[in-house]
């Protein structure tokens, strides 16, 4: 009796054993990203069409909303090619893409139809009267993406966790700054490279504190801080819900401190990059593009969008 027992134990253990292997592959398996492109592109100011759900691990991560302001010119499509490019590779990122525009354009509009990561995009046009230099850009288009962040949430219970983060389209980011901003708990900041007049701006920390600020230029900015250094999370978005953008009295290189006085203070800023010591964004900028040999008019026999 025992020995015929033991016979069949033996003629079952391998098929456990089996069993068990391939269970085992199947689990780690999961946590691998999908490697398709996800979600989809959306237009008008509705409520986003959610990511494509996603394994659990990933589903707890806040969502980043990144507001990219843009407008038309030679270079529009190979700058948002790169940002694309860039977040399609960061999980639960959701793009909002404002055109300083009166419409949509066709261009943009293709672009985000085959971007292939959340997008929702919107348009508003800069008054003629703001349109100088020496006065900030973009003011309207940023405003804009935080209505629409703000409207989508009004309605929903106790907000998703999410961190907004301002992202211009010519700059250059790196895939670290997305880990480090999502765990941004009120207004999270970090160096900058390239800006400035320097190879690099940063805030100065100590005992993980902001104490002030490495600049080259107008040291007396409350926050000395480019766009793309700071991240806010929507809970602050949204307490604050007259926190924007102002035109009035605003000077380019101001509204970084004008905005950011409305919601936070120096004390409470989170110094993330290593306390700051890292560079893992860049506000480059494009060359403008020679276009001398272009025709004055339509040559070529084919139209071709660039
Ligand atoms: C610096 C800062 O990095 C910007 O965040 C700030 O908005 C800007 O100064 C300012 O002066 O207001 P800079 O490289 O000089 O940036 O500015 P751009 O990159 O030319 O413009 C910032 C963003 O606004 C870009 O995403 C750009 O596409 C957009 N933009 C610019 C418009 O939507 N409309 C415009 O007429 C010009
Ligand atoms: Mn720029």
């Amino acid at each position: 009796m025992k020995s015929l027992l033991f016979s069949r134990f033996l003629l079952l253990l391998p098929w456990v054993l089996i069993v068990i292997i391939v269970l085992d592959i199947d689990s780690s398996r999961a946590p691998l990203p999908a490697l398709s492109p996800r979600g989809g592109a959306e237009g008008g100011s509705g409520g986003a069409r959610p990511p494509t759900p996603r394994r659990r691990p990933e589903a707890a991560l806040p969502t980043i909303y990144a507001i990219t302001p843009t407008y038309s010119r030679p270079v529009q499509k190979a700058e948002l090619t790169r940002l694309a490019n860039t977040f399609r590779q960061v999980s639960r990122l959701h793009w909002i893409l404002v055109e300083d525009a009166a419409a949509r354009s066709e261009l943009v509009t293709r672009f985000v139809a085959g971007a292939g990561l959340p997008c929702t995009h919107l348009h508003v046009p800069t008054p003629r009267r703001y349109k100088r230099p020496g006065l900030p850009r973009a003011t309207e288009q940023r405003n804009a993406g935080l209505a629409w962040l703000r409207q989508r949430h009004q309605h929903l219970p106790p907000p998703q966790p999410g961190v907004l983060f301002f992202a211009d389209d010519d700059n250059t980011y790196s895939l670290e700054l997305f880990q480090e901003m999502r765990t941004t708990r009120k207004v999270s900041v970090w160096p900058v490279g390239l800006v400035g007049g320097r190879r690099y701006e940063r805030p100065v920390v100590e005992n993980g504190k902001v104490v002030g600020w490495y600049t080259g230029w107008r040291a007396d900015r409350p926050f000395a801080i480019d766009m793309a250094g700071f991240a806010v999370s929507l809970q602050v978005i949204l307490s604050h819900p007259k926190a924007v953008f102002k035109r009035r009295g605003s000077q380019p290189g101001m509204q970084e401190s004008d905005f950011l006085k409305q919601i936070t203070t120096v004390e409470e800023l989170e110094p993330k990059a290593n306390n700051c010591t890292k560079v893992l964004v860049w506000h480059t900028r494009t060359e403008k593009v020679n276009l001398a040999n272009e025709p004055k008019y339509h040559l070529d026999t084919v139209n071709i969008e660039v």
